[in-house]
């Protein structure tokens, strides 16, 4: 068994000693080694469901029904947030895909089938009919902005037209995907976090810098989403066109991420200095690349493969704390740049570091050891 996958019982021996001091919260990001509260911050912040998904993913790890029962708990009071349309926005598929997808998935729990399908018809009541494409944030004046992010939410819409049987959510992720495809990505493989479309002909008018450092700049968490994103869109449509276009998006990742030994910076277009790293960019390239590396021909497997190591032997030796004294697996995540429309913290914790760190060496080891 390589190093990596090694960490895996280690990550769940770990995690039921830090869910036993840990309350019925969701964890967003740690203060002093322990988990903080999210819910009672802000309920509809985007990030809530990666809590209840990752306890879905470690009771998978160690059958231990303590995360389990946990997750549960954590699913049943964002239930009071996926009934405030005011409150919630794109990010239902983060919110509830991973987490009541899942549990309803593992479970069949009726309760939880029902979350997620409302998620999903709230996402389609999103869509834009002229303008094709997802509409992000709840403000008159970003009615027509649509962000890289927006592709990580399609697998929920792709869940909904498998279990409804109708057809119209599927259509609409497509449609999504592909004017993201034409939209967004730049002719070297990077990609915008924000463009504003012209709210009557759907026109790309602008492009905006968003949590990276500047307009034009390279956000590599966006960069991250756009290779996880695509490789999810083919895994439904199998199309050829959105297989390419997680490889360019992958490939433009990887080489960037080489130049800082594999830890990517917060953005790779930054000024030399400050140094800002996002290691929770580093985590979900990697799971994307995997995904890649899943679907391509036997001679370009190891490309994504050893790509996707190169990735998390950074994490592990760069970031990752065995530590049950401490809650988090990977330090060194950041939110933003923060010099442009976004504010943000670097290097802390982040739960959807963990999650996606945890995935990604999931899918390594079921990549490898068939
Ligand atoms: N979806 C917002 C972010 O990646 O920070």
């Amino acid at each position: 068994m390589e190093q990596l996958t090694q960490l895996l019982p280690q990550i769940g021996d770990k995690m039921k000693t830090v869910l036993a001091r840990t309350g019925n919260i969701i964890a967003y990001t740690t203060e002093n080694g322990r988990f903080v509260d999210k819910f009672e911050e802000q309920a509809s912040w985007w990030t809530n469901g990666f809590w209840p998904a990752y306890l879905l993913d470690l009771y998978t790890l160690t059958k231990d029904p303590i995360f389990l029962d946990k997750a549960k708990l954590a699913i049943e009071k964002l239930d009071p947030v996926l009934s405030d349309s005011e409150g919630i926005h794109h990010d239902v598929g983060f919110m509830w895909y991973l987490s009541a997808g899942k549990h309803y998935q593992m479970t069949k729990d009726p309760a939880s089938r029902e979350r997620v399908l409302t998620a999903a018809k709230f996402l389609a009541s999103r869509y834009d009919l002229d303008c094709n494409f997802i509409i992000a944030w709840n403000s008159k004046e970003k009615e027509s902005w649509s962000i890289i992010d927006t592709m990580m939410n399609l697998p929920l819409l792709w869940f909904a037209t498998e279990e409804t049987g109708y057809s119209r959510y599927a259509k609409i992720a497509r449609a999504h995907g592909d004017k993201t495809l034409e939209n967004f990505i730049r002719p070297d493989g990077s990609v915008e976090h924000i463009v504003v479309y012209d709210p009557q002909t759907g026109a790309k008018i602008d492009s905006i810098g968003g949590q990276g450092y500047e307009k034009g700049s390279s956000w590599s968490r966006g960069q991250s989403w756009a290779v996880h994103g695509f490789a999810e869109l083919y895994r439904s449509t199998g199309e050829q066109r959105h297989l390419d276009a997680a490889k360019r998006v992958a490939h433009y990742f990887l080489a960037n991420a080489a130049q800082t030994d594999y830890l990517p910076l917060l953005d790779f277009r930054a000024p030399a200095t400050p140094v800002f790293y996002d290691t929770t960019a580093g985590a979900i390239a990697a799971s994307g690349m995997l995904a890649i590396a899943s679907f391509v021909l036997p001679y370009e497997k190891a490309l994504y493969l050893n790509g996707a190591r190169q990735l998390l032997e950074a994490l592990r030796t760069k970031a990752y704390n065995p530590s049950p004294d401490v809650d988090y697996l990977l330090d060194k995540g950041s939110e933003a740049y923060g010099s442009s429309t976004h504010k943000g913290r670097q290097h802390i914790s982040i739960i959807y570091g963990d999650y996606y760190f945890l995935e990604a060496l999931t899918r390594l080891r079921d990549l490898t050891q068939k």
